[in-house]
């Protein structure tokens, strides 16, 4: 029988069972003992070349990363490290991976080194840990939802509108760089591109949501979006991935208790399912603490965060209410903040999010009731008219990582701000028509799927929880 590396963390079940194993080698020693991964585990299968059995020529071939087809019986181990190992009847090599060239040693590199080597960095434990774990959530993310009867809408990758209106878009287009077509005042002529218009990558789903959620009652897309910020920091990506439930009649607090049963229901599905790649990460983590002085490490292991987490209710809190916490802090008035609080209206930088959530409440933070004129067009005007009914979810060490809204369901508001927020009517003509056909309450958020994964592993750079990271400058592969 054929079987992975993985089924080999409980051998036992396989005693004496001739079986097969394709993998690639992690380490060779004393000529004899071959260190086998498969990618399913990180645990490696001992497998045994007998002394003297197989010929030197082929012995001299495994190196690290080559790849073997083994076949042998699992047999109780004498050494230490292992209760089972495979000895190997036969070992045929697949690849040869030549030693002086492979550009990754069997030790630790460091991350930064990893990033340059990123077409190979899934074969080293961390990345692999942390891509079984990125599977997981995103598993974990549709059986939430597919759970409570919600249809997965996709919704396009190129579109003509800008959702957030902060003209922060990739444009697409297929006009060539020379003798660009142009009108007559001298604009690009984009009646002459392939769409007959302007269009752009997405930044995010919402607006097509809301067409699905105002028939389908609840809809969640999950798929990458798109934003030319050149923001080069560890939390943001030119190309990210995006989950957006959209539900109609929901308001900020059920909108706010999805959110929180959400982010709970898939850390408690890795916590369970999971269980070996999170305890390996917690301890690299634990490792990698130990180097920084005692004040600047983390109070809890990351299991002890995680449980912490969705034991425990998210702290709520208006805009206001923030501000004044920030004002009065120490912090504030030793001008301890880059940005000093200026008072209220003043947007929140992630200084002040993180002060929120890991100086004063130690805990995720949902921040609501933020002032209309910081926030979205689309966002639902409160009474008192000048805040909207908005809601960004806080993480420890991570910062913002749901951003979400009632949305604005009155014809005649929405108009008014969109003309305020000069929000062009020919792109956004079909979104206002849901306002004007059977309109009703209606909310939805985002969530970072990788600041999530980021907080669920304890990876610092985001550009080490996604397979191919674009950022300004970079776009490998
Ligand atoms: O707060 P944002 O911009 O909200 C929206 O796009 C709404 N349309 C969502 C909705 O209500 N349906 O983005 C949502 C989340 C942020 O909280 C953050 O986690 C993540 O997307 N995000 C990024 N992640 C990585 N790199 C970037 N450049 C990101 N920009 C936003
Ligand atoms: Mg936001």
């Amino acid at each position: 029988i054929k079987i992975k590396t993985l089924l080999a963390q409980d051998p036992e079940s396989y005693r004496e069972q001739e079986v097969t194993v394709m993998g690639w080698v992690r380490t060779f020693r004393n000529n004899q003992f071959i260190a086998l991964n498969d990618g399913s585990t990180n645990t490696n299968l001992q497998v045994v070349a007998e002394l003297g059995k197989f010929d030197e020529s082929l012995l001299k071939r495994i190196t690290t990363s080559a790849s073997l087809k083994v076949t042998g019986a699992i047999v109780p181990s004498l050494g230490k490290g292992q209760t089972m190992e495979l000895k190997a009847a036969s070992i045929e090599i697949l690849g040869d991976s030549d030693a002086e060239v492979y550009p990754l040693q069997p030790k630790k590199h460091s991350l930064e080194f990893l990033r340059e080597k990123a077409h190979l960095r899934f074969r080293t434990n961390t990345f692999a840990s942390v891509f079984r774990i990125r599977h997981a959530l995103a598993f974990a993310v549709h059986k939430f939802f597919n759970d409570k009867g919600f249809v997965y809408l996709h919704t396009p990758i190129i579109t003509a509108s800008d959702a957030e209106g902060a003209g922060e878009m990739f444009r697409v287009t297929t006009l060539p760089f020379e003798d660009t077509p142009k009108n007559e005042d001298g604009s690009i002529n984009f009646k002459e591109d392939f769409f007959g218009r302007s269009t752009n990558l997405t930044v995010s789903g919402q607006l097509e949501g809301e067409l699905g959620a105002t028939a389908f009652g609840e809809i969640y897309t999950f798929g990458p979006t798109f934003r030319a910020e050149n923001s080069n920091t560890a939390r943001h990506l030119a190309e990210f991935w995006m989950i957006e439930p959209e539900m109609a009649f929901y308001d900020l607090e059920d909108n706010a208790n999805l959110a929180e049963e959400f982010i709970k229901y898939i850390i408690r599905y890795v916590l369970e399912n999971n269980r070996e790649d999170l305890d390996f990460l917690a301890s690299r983590l634990a490792e990698e603490e130990k180097q920084l002085p005692q004040d600047k490490r983390s109070e809890m292991g990351l299991i002890e965060k995680l449980e912490f987490v969705i034991n425990n209710e998210f702290q709520r809190l208006t805009y206001t209410e923030a501000i004044d916490i920030l004002a009065n802090s120490n912090h504030n008035k030793k001008k301890k903040f880059q940005y000093p609080i200026t008072g209220w209206g003043m947007d929140l930088q992630s200084e002040h999010e993180r002060y929120l959530v890991e100086k004063h409440f130690k805990k995720p933070v949902i921040l609501t009731d933020y002032p209309a004129g910081i926030k979205s067009f689309y966002m639902r005007l409160n009474e008192d008219g000048k805040t909207v009914a908005a809601m960004d979810i806080l993480a420890p060490g991570i910062g913002e990582i749901v951003g979400g809204s009632q949305r604005e369901e009155r014809l005649d508001v929405l108009l008014e701000k969109m003309k305020a927020m000069h929000i062009p009517m020919e792109e956004m003509w079909w979104y206002v028509d849901t306002r004007r056909f059977g309109t009703v309450p209606h909310a939805g958020f985002g969530l970072g799927f990788e600041r999530m994964i980021q907080f669920v592993t304890g990876m610092s750079n985001i550009r080490d929880v996604i397979a191919f990271p674009r950022t300004p400058k970079s776009a490998e592969f």
